[in-house]
């Protein structure tokens, strides 16, 4: 299986699962451990639908700017349509290894569940320093995938599907050595902070109820069907558990 592209169809079914109370809550912890000011200028680098673009705006104000990056055309037309009417929003296609804008041209920059889909990390994040100004702050977010513990009656089909799933990502558990990449990168003050999503109500506003239809239809098999089939009797019969540990990763440009 290959890695998950976000064409129309998924950037589409991804907007939609973005607008749902597990990723709105976890807009605000990144909010809140960005910390974007007014007049500042912010890049998104893997800016996905444009959700944080558009909020970061309304952080900023009319002063201050975001800039979006993304490698998928479908995404970024999503984000353009989000910020409709504001001039001082650009986005542009690109990688996250390669970004197509200056030197030492923001206060902030953010990438949310994008390095987990990057080969090359370090490059990555030479390219965050590379944009920020001294004393800019960078904020990396990712899931440990390896942490998800998933409640099935049939454990063998959930450890495959979810083996299954990690071939949709570069590296499953990528947060267990981002620290030391950042410090690698140049970063000081790197810090790192764990988030719990966990739901006993697998409803489509948890984080893993939002997923099912999605990622079942990523491992596209027939066991696959029956593991989203099996979710939702569990759902039915009050029986649903998950948890999983996200992990935000701070630090600043010397
Ligand atoms: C899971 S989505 C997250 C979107 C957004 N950061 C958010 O949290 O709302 C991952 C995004 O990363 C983008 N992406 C993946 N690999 C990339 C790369 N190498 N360079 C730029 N964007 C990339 C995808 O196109 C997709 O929009």
């Amino acid at each position: 299986m290959s890695q998950i592209e976000f064409n129309e169809q998924m950037a589409a079914e991804l907007e939609a699962v973005y607008a749902r109370r597990d990723i709105r809550r976890r807009r605000a912890l990144v909010h809140e451990a960005l910390g974007a000011a007014p007049g500042e200028r912010v890049l998104d680098a893997g800016c996905g639908p444009g959700f944080y673009a558009a909020e970061t705006l309304e952080r900023v104000g009319p002063e201050g700017s975001v800039v979006g990056v993304d490698a998928s055309t479908a995404m970024l037309a999503l984000a353009a349509k989000r910020c409709d009417g504001h001039d001082n929003v650009s986005f542009h296609e690109g990688d996250v290894t390669a970004l197509p804008v200056a030197d030492a041209d923001f206060d902030r920059a953010l990438s949310v569940q994008v390095l987990e889909y990057v080969a090359d990390i370090a490059a990555a994040l030479a390219e965050m320093r590379r944009v920020l100004r001294p004393g800019g702050r960078v904020l990396i977010w990712d899931v440990d995938w390896a942490t998800v513990s998933w409640h099935s009656e049939d454990p063998g089909r959930m450890e495959r599907f979810l083996r299954a799933w990690d071939e949709h990502l570069s590296e499953p558990s990528l947060p267990r050595r981002l620290s030391a990449e950042l410090r690698a990168a140049g970063f000081e003050d790197v810090e790192m902070q764990g988030h719990a999503f966990v739901t006993d109500d697998l409803t489509d506003e948890s984080y893993a109820g939002a997923l099912v239809p999605l990622m079942a239809g990523y491992v596209g098999t027939d066991e696959a069907q029956e593991w989203a089939r099996e979710q939702s009797d569990l759902q039915a019969r009050g029986e649903s558990y998950f948890a999983c540990i996200q992990f935000c990763f701070t630090g600043t440009r010397p």
